[in-house]
C-alpha cells in the first residue's frame, strides 16, 4: 500500500470490466523513438506496464513487419516518418498538445513533441482506468505554455535533513545535508506524477534560497534531479538567492548594473547549462520580507529581473520573477488607517509593465496578501498588460489546515479563475489573463507550491492529493470542473466503487466551505497564528504584527477599510466596473465584506443577521460540517484498503475535534472583544 501510496492516482489497478477492455485494444505496441530516456520511450513503458495493470494486457513490441492493429505512441513528426503513405488528417497542436484516435482497433497517440507523446499515453490510460477504450478522438492543447510546481526545500535544516518550508510531508526529495541527495529515485517517481497531470517544470529549491547551490558539487548534484526529470519530459528550475555575488561570489556587491555582478549570474548561468542544457530558468523572489533586492541598490525590480532574463536569453530559459514584495518593517512602522500590504504588488509594477525583457514572467500570488482562505483576485493581473504572468497557488496547505484538515481547493481556484476583472470594460476572466489570451502574452502561465517530501503519500495526506491533481488538469484545461476532476481522480486512486466516489465527492465539496466557516469568514482572512506557524486560531495576533495581515478589530467593529474614499485605497487598484463594486459596502460581495469595509459588529447583513451572529453562527456550522466527516468516512469501511482507511480516518478524527478549538476560540474571542452574546445562548453564556 505504501508503494500505492507513492503511485497515488498511477496505480493502474485493475478495472470491473477489463476483459471487455482488453479486447478492444491492439496488442502490438509501436513506440516511434525507443531511445533510452526519451519521453516517448518513457510513453511507451508506461502504456506496457498501465495496460498490464489495468485490463492485463501484456503489449508486444512490435517485430519487423507491422501489423495492420497496433497502439502506435511518439511525435506527429515520427509518426509521419515512420509513416509516410499513411493519410490522416493532421490535428492541430501546439506545444506540448497531444491527439489521440482510437478507431478500427488502431490506437495512435501523437504529440506535437515528445513530452505531448508522454502526456497523451497518460491520458489515454487514465481513459482506460476509467473504463472507456472505444472509437474516439481527442485533441488536446494546453491552454498554458508555463505550467511549474515550485517546492519550497531547504538544502538542510538544524538536524540533517534537508527541510521544507511550509512542507508537510517530509523531508526534502532532493536535499539532505547541505548538498543533492544521492538516491533520486523520489525524484524521478515525483517527475512521473507531474508528467501526467501536464506539468513541464519543477523549481526545486526554496523561493528563499541558498547560494551555497552555486557550488560545482551542487550543481553537479542539480545535473542529477535534472537527469531523474528528463525522461518525464519535466525540466529542472532554481530559486536564486538575489544576494549571492556577496554571499557566494566574493563581491562586495548585488548591485544589478555593477559590471562584476553581471558576469558573475552569467557565469553561473553558463555553468549550470554546460550541466543542464534543458534547464528551464529561475524563479526570484527579491525585496521580500527583508530580503535584498535590486530596490536596495536603487534599482527597479525590472532592472533586477532583467539582468537575470538576459542571461538566460542564449538558452531559451525564462526568468519567473515574484510579485510578493512588500516591506514589513516599513508596514509595522506605520500603523495607520491608509497603511497595506495589499496595495504593495501593484504599487510596485504597475510603472514597469512593459519594462521587462521578453522572458520574464511576473509570478503573482492568486490575492493580494498570502494564500488566505478567501482573498479577492490580486489586482496586478490587470495592470501587466505587456509583461507575461503566471498565478501562484498553494497545492501545499499552509493557511489552510497544513493537511491535517481536509480542504478540497479545486471550487476556490475555479471561482478565481473565473473572476472577470473587466480590463477596460471588457471581459477579462483571469484565467484568458494567465492564459496569455487576454493580453497576447507568449509566456504566461501557473506556479503551484507544492512542497511533497519523502512520506510516502506525498503530501502527508491521501486525500490532500486531489488538490495536486487538480492543479495539473486546470493549468492545462482552466475549465475543468471541480467535481469533476475530483470523480476522475477519486476513480484513478480508490476504485470505480460508486458510494467510495460519492462519499469522497461530499467530504471534499463540503471541505472548503466548513474550513472557510470555522476559520475566518466574510472575507476577514484566515484567523490563524500570524506570527509563526499559520497553524490553528490565534485571532488575537491578526493586528499588531509585523507582518501587515491584519483585521482592525476593536470592541465595536473589525475589518480593513480598504475604499478609495476613507481606507487604504486598495479597492481603486481595480479597473473601474470592479473597483465600484469593491468600493461600496452594499455592491461587495458579502464573503469579502471585511476584506474591503470596516464596519461595526451589529452591522446587518443580507441574511437579516449582524456581523457578529453571522461570526458565531459559521463557526457553529463550520465545525458542525467537520463533526460528520469521520462518520461519513466510517461508511467505506471494508470498500478500500485498511492502510488508506485508518490513515485518512485518523486526520478527520482529528480535523473534528480541531474544528471546535476553532469554533471556540473564535466565537470566545469576539465576544471577549464586543461583549455581544450569542441570541442562541451559546457563546458568552457560560
Ligand atoms: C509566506 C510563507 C513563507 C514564504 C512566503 C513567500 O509568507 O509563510 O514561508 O516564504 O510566503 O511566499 O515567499
Amino acid at each position: 500500500v505504501a508503494e500505492d501510496g507513492l503511485n497515488a492516482w498511477l496505480r493502474y489497478a485493475p478495472v470491473p470490466n477489463a476483459d471487455a477492455l482488453r479486447a478492444q485494444i491492439p496488442t502490438t505496441l509501436v513506440v516511434l523513438n525507443t531511445t533510452e530516456g526519451s519521453p516517448v520511450n518513457t510513453a511507451g513503458k508506461e502504456l506496457s506496464q498501465g495496460l498490464k495493470g489495468i485490463v492485463g494486457l501484456r503489449l508486444a513490441p512490435c517485430g519487423k513487419s507491422r501489423p495492420r492493429q497496433a497502439l502506435t505512441v511518439g511525435t506527429v513528426a515520427q509518426f509521419l516518418d515512420a509513416n509516410p503513405t499513411v493519410r490522416f488528417d493532421l490535428p492541430e497542436l501546439i506545444n506540448d498538445g497531444f491527439y489521440i484516435s482510437v478507431s478500427g482497433g488502431n490506437v495512435r497517440i501523437l504529440g506535437q513533441n515528445e513530452r505531448g507523446a508522454l502526456y497523451g499515453a497518460f491520458h489515454y490510460l487514465s481513459l482506460v482506468s476509467q473504463g472507456n477504450a472505444s472509437d474516439l478522438v481527442v485533441t488536446s492543447n494546453p491552454e498554458a505554455p508555463v505550467r511549474w510546481v515550485n517546492q519550497w526545500d531547504n538544502m538542510q535544516d538544524g538536524g540533517t535533513h534537508g527541510s521544507v518550508e511550509r512542507g508537510y510531508g517530509g523531508p526534502s526529495i532532493f536535499f539532505w545535508q547541505g548538498r543533492i541527495r544521492p538516491d533520486l529515485t523520489r525524484a524521478g517517481q515525483y517527475a512521473r506524477l507531474l508528467a501526467s497531470i501536464g506539468i513541464n517544470a519543477v523549481v526545486v529549491n526554496n523561493v528563499n534560497a541558498n547560494a551555497t547551490l552555486l557550488s560545482p558539487e551542487n550543481m553537479d548534484g542539480l545535473a542529477r534531479i535534472a537527469n531523474a526529470f528528463r525522461p518525464y519530459g519535466v525540466q529542472l528550475g532554481l530559486s536564486l538567492n538575489f544576494a549571492s555575488p556577496e554571499l557566494y561570489g566574493g563581491l562586495h556587491t548585488s548591485d544589478p548594473f555593477d559590471k562584476s555582478v553581471i558576469a558573475f549570474w552569467q557565469n553561473v548561468t553558463d555553468n549550470l547549462y554546460s550541466r543542464i542544457p534543458d534547464m528551464a530558468g529561475y524563479l526570484v523572489k527579491a525585496n521580500s520580507e527583508g530580503q535584498p533586492g535590486p530596490l536596495t541598490y536603487n534599482r527597479t525590480l525590472a532592472d533586477g529581473a532583467n539582468m537575470f532574463a538576459r542571461t538566460l536569453q542564449k538558452y531559451g530559459g525564462i526568468c519567473m520573477f515574484r510579485a510578493f514584495v512588500y516591506d514589513y518593517r516599513t508596514l509595522n512602522q506605520t500603523l495607520s488607517w491608509k497603511a497595506d500590504r495589499a496595495n504593495a504588488a501593484v504599487e510596485y509594477f504597475d510603472k514597469l509593465d512593459g519594462k521587462f525583457e521578453p522572458n520574464v514572467v511576473i509570478q503573482i500570488k492568486y490575492g493580494p496578501i498570502d494564500f488566505q482562505v478567501r482573498e479577492p483576485v490580486s489586482p496586478l493581473f490587470s495592470h501587466l498588460q505587456n509583461t507575461g504572468s503566471a498565478i501562484e497557488l498553494q497545492i501545499t496547505q499552509e493557511y489552510l489546515g497544513q493537511q491535517a484538515h481536509l480542504v478540497y481547493l479545486a471550487p476556490m481556484w475555479k471561482e478565481l479563475l473565473d473572476f472577470d476583472l473587466r480590463v477596460e470594460s471588457k471581459p477579462s476572466k483571469l484565467s484568458d489573463i494567465v492564459s496569455g489570451k487576454r493580453f497576447n502574452q507568449t509566456l504566461s502561465g501557473y506556479a503551484g507550491v507544492v512542497n511533497v517530501g519523502m512520506n510516502s503519500t506525498w503530501l502527508g495526506s491521501h486525500l490532500a492529493m486531489s488538490n495536486l491533481y487538480a492543479y495539473g488538469k486546470m493549468a492545462w484545461t482552466s475549465s475543468t470542473t471541480p467535481e469533476g476532476v475530483l470523480g476522475e481522480w477519486t476513480k484513478l486512486t480508490f476504485g470505480h466503487d460508486a458510494q467510495v466516489i460519492d462519499v469522497i465527492k461530499r467530504l471534499s465539496m463540503a471541505s472548503w466551505p466548513a474550513y472557510e466557516d470555522y476559520s475566518g469568514n466574510l472575507g476577514v482572512q484566515t484567523l490563524t497564528d500570524i506570527l509563526n506557524a499559520h497553524y490553528g486560531p490565534n485571532p488575537g495576533s491578526q493586528d499588531g504584527n509585523p507582518w501587515g495581515q491584519w483585521t482592525r478589530a476593536d470592541a465595536f467593529s473589525i475589518g480593513m477599510d480598504r475604499t478609495d474614499k476613507n481606507g487604504t485605497g486598495f479597492a481603486g487598484q481595480y479597473p473601474p466596473e470592479v473597483a465600484a463594486m469593491y468600493e461600496e459596502v452594499e455592491t461587495t460581495p458579502e464573503n469579502l465584506i471585511l476584506w474591503f469595509h470596516h464596519l461595526p459588529y451589529t452591522h446587518v447583513l443580507k441574511s437579516g443577521k449582524t456581523i457578529i451572529q453571522h461570526f458565531y453562527d459559521a463557526h457553529y456550522r463550520g465545525s458542525a460540517v467537520a463533526q460528520t466527516f469521520p462518520e461519513i468516512w466510517k461508511t467505506l469501511k471494508g470498500k478500500i484498503d485498511q492502510e488508506r482507511f485508518d490513515h485518512v480516518l485518523f486526520r478527520l478524527v482529528y480535523q473534528a475535534g480541531h474544528a471546535i478549538v476553532w469554533r471556540d476560540s473564535i466565537c470566545n474571542f469576539y465576544f471577549n472583544k464586543s461583549g455581544i452574546p450569542d441570541e442562541l445562548g451559546r457563546v458568552g453564556n457560560y
